[in-house]
């Protein structure tokens, strides 16, 4: 077949597994991967094998940060896919449209308002496409409340309380690797928050104005370990005495996969993927609150804790008409840590409508199979597939990824300041 669609991948990690092997196999026919480009050539190898020898793939090139534009020139890609670390991203997003391409990037989008401001800009610029891989809107019991809500069940929405929990072991995850540090992922409430942030806009069809937020550090780090009476600290896991009956230690040695992207791979980086979640050096919250008020003024209250001891979210809607309730359990899981199908799947999920003057009911939805609420597979076709009509129109823009990461980035500046953050200032200049 001539006219497949010719990708170049950024940041072969964790997450790059997801999009290499759906090129790889369900969507041969449509799609070629041709290179990958990473700071780390360990990984890149790692995952460049696993295409030859898990799916009889034809070798891909790697590349290394500085060859970027040389791999633009000598692949010619119709787009690059961007799932290197946060705070990396604007830089691919930008040059990628620059030298021609279109760009379907990792969440979040960006990590502060001066590269968003810069990613924005390169698309007018350009005239470029992003797209923003935003798997949770696909997840059917996600695309039934935009449903739900725009075929007016509840009326006009005017109030959204939503919950999400991370446990003490996907939870804890971001406390261990490059997450922790505020400079690389924007802080859970924009490496995390986006996902959810987005879907309130997306259910509720608004967009954000004002937020105002708290946010701590209250549970993991040295200090917080210490005021409960911890002595016994160490910095990595892996092959330490010290970690052996620590419920929150990952052991990199004891999984084939993490071992082969991350252990062997250090030498080259120095990133260590195990480090201690009560260690020095975090600065990122672990207990946040935020509130919103949308144009259309409807009032988002939020919260995120990332020591839970299960792993999901509640939300509800209050609308002029009535109620609508969601409580969804996930399965828990480590990044790269096992199948990526488990990777948020539903384990329980409850749907329920409270009609203003009739009997509550519940709603049924099929769970989709998959990771992220079933959501993964269906965001793959959609990327990959034969382009099909979508009138629940999720698939998101640089828009929509620059909404919902503007949330996070406010709350960040509430955190810091005190005071509420109008989003339209965050964009001036
Ligand atoms: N949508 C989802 O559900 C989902 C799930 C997991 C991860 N993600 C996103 O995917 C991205 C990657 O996360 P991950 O879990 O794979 O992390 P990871 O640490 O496994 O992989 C990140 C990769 O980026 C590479 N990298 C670091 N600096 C770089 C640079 N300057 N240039 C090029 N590559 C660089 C690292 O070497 C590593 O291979 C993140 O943005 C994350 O938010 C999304």
């Amino acid at each position: 077949m001539t006219n497949k669609k010719k990708y170049v991948l950024v940041g072969a990690g964790g997450r790059a597994r997801f999009f290499y092997s759906a090129i790889a196999t369900d969507f041969r026919e449509t799609t070629e991967l041709l290179a990958l480009c990473d700071v780390n050539q360990t990984r890149m190898d790692y995952a460049k094998q696993q295409l030859e020898q898990k799916y009889n793939y034809p070798e891909v090139r790697t590349y290394k940060p500085d060859a970027f534009d040389t791999m633009i020139a000598i692949e010619k890609p119709d787009a690059v896919i961007v799932t290197s670390i946060d705070r990396t991203h604007h830089t691919y997003i930008i040059r990628a449209m620059e030298l021609g391409c279109d760009v379907i990037t990792e969440k979040p989008m960006t990590i502060d308002e001066e590269k968003c401001r810069q990613i924005l800009d390169a698309v007018e610029k350009t005239g470029r496409n992003v797209r923003v891989t935003f798997n949770y809107r696909y997840a059917p019991h996600h695309t039934k409340v935009r449903e739900l809500i725009e075929g007016g069940a509840i009326g006009k929405v005017n109030s959204v309380h939503f919950e999400w929990l991370l446990n003490t072991k996907h939870g804890a995850d971001y406390f261990r690797r490059w997450h922790r540090d505020k400079r690389n992922s924007g802080g859970l409430l924009v490496h995390k928050s986006t996902h959810h942030f987005d879907l309130v806009s997306f259910w509720i069809g608004s967009e954000p104005e004002t937020v105002f937020a708290l946010g701590d550090l209250l549970f993991y780090g040295r200090e917080n370990a210490e005021q409960r009476g911890v002595t016994q600290f160490y910095d990595r896991a892996t092959g330490n005495p010290l970690a052996e009956d620590d419920p929150f230690a990952l052991h990199l040695d004891r999984n084939g996969r993490l071992k082969a992207m991350y252990l062997d791979a250090e030498h080259e980086d120095g990133y260590l993927r195990d480090q201690h979640v009560f260690g020095d050096g975090i600065s990122i919250e672990d207990t946040m609150g935020v509130l919103v008020r949308y144009k259309n003024k409807a009032i988002l209250t939020y919260s995120l804790n990332a020591y839970s001891p299960w792993e999901g979210y509640r939300i509800s809607f209050n609308g002029t008409k009535g109620r609508l309730e969601m409580s969804i359990m996930e399965q828990s899981y480590v990044n790269s840590g096992g199948d990526k199908a488990l990777e948020g799947a539903i384990k329980n999920k409850e749907i329920r409508m409270f009609p203003m003057f009739d009997k509550p009911y519940e709603v049924e939805v099929v769970s989709g199979v998959g990771g992220h609420g079933g959501g993964d597979p269906v965001l793959l076709s959609d990327i990959f597939g034969e382009p099909a009509e979508d009138k629940f129109k999720r698939a998101a823009n640089h828009l929509d990824g620059a909404r919902s990461i503007l949330v996070g980035i406010a709350a960040n500046r509430a955190i810091r300041t005190g005071q509420p953050v109008k989003i339209a200032d965050l964009l001036k200049g």
